[in-house]
């Protein structure tokens, strides 16, 4: 595979036969006059490929917030839901965080690749399939302080299935949060109405362009918001789908 510095530049891959187009991305996390703490994250993307082969917005807008929060995340067990390519777990990574990515686990194609970003970034996560809504086994053994999601909150039919996995990942590590980063084409109503059916409450709410530095804003467009969520103890916790 060739390695590019540069955004957007094409790197051909063969994987079992088949070229594919893939793309190595290269982000950068600095922060002015303090140098010795700057790294990048290459990733691997495939414009042809499924969702969670490119890096979407809300995932360079989570991996900044990671960034400036790093003094926050070193130390802490980190999860990350839907987690594509994973920027935002692995910025994680890199600032001290032991971390788990998580991505559907029939999309065996997008796990590969987070191992690979693993590899190439030289970052050790774990890469477990998680399906939300779903119950397997390595779930339980899961105790993150922070859930990480970016664009998970897409497709309203999975809202209640991605809000389960968060509730129980929330419920089996108290005082945990989930922090996601959404375009608020989803409406925040219903954000609103699934936090209040499943006893959460939001404690910071922030537009993306309010901490994103010039110079990534032109790689964002529209209306992205982070929210941090955590349960709300003084709701009844029992939900009915
Ligand atoms: C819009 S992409 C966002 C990817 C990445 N977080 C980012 O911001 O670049 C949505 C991600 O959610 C994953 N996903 C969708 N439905 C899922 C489900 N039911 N369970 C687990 N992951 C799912 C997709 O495979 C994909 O990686």
């Amino acid at each position: 595979m060739e390695h590019h510095d540069e955004d957007d530049e094409v790197a051909t891959l063969a994987t079992t036969g088949v070229r594919e187009m893939a793309t190595i991305s290269r982000h950068s996390f600095s922060t002015a006059g303090q140098t010795d703490e700057a790294f990048s994250i290459d990733i691997i993307e495939n414009i042809n490929g499924d969702y969670g082969l490119f890096v979407w917005p809300c995932g360079i807008v989570l991996a900044e917030y990671v960034w400036q929060q790093r003094l926050r995340f070193s130390g802490t067990s980190v999860v990350e839901l839907g987690a594509g390519t994973s920027l935002p777990g692995l910025v994680a990574a890199k600032v001290g965080s032991d971390v788990t990515l998580t991505d559907n686990s029939n999309r065996l194609e997008v796990l590969d690749n987070m191992r690979r970003m693993c590899d190439l970034n030289k970052v050790s996560c774990k890469v477990l399939g998680l399906t939300w809504g779903e119950w397997d086994t390595p779930i339980f053994s899961l105790h993150p302080d922070i859930v990480l999601g970016g664009d998970v909150l897409y497709d309203s039919s999975d809202f209640d299935d991605l809000f389960a996995t968060v509730k129980f990942l929330l419920q089996n590590s108290p005082g945990s949060v989930f922090i996601t980063t959404y375009h608020n084409r989803s409406g925040h109503h219903l954000i609103e109405y699934l936090m209040v059916k499943w006893g959460f409450k939001c404690i910071k709410l922030l537009d993306a362009f309010s901490f994103m530095p010039s110079s990534k804003t032109s790689r964002i467009s529209g209306n992205i918001q982070l929210a941090e969520i955590m349960l709300d103890l003084q709701q009844p916790q029992n939900v009915r789908v």
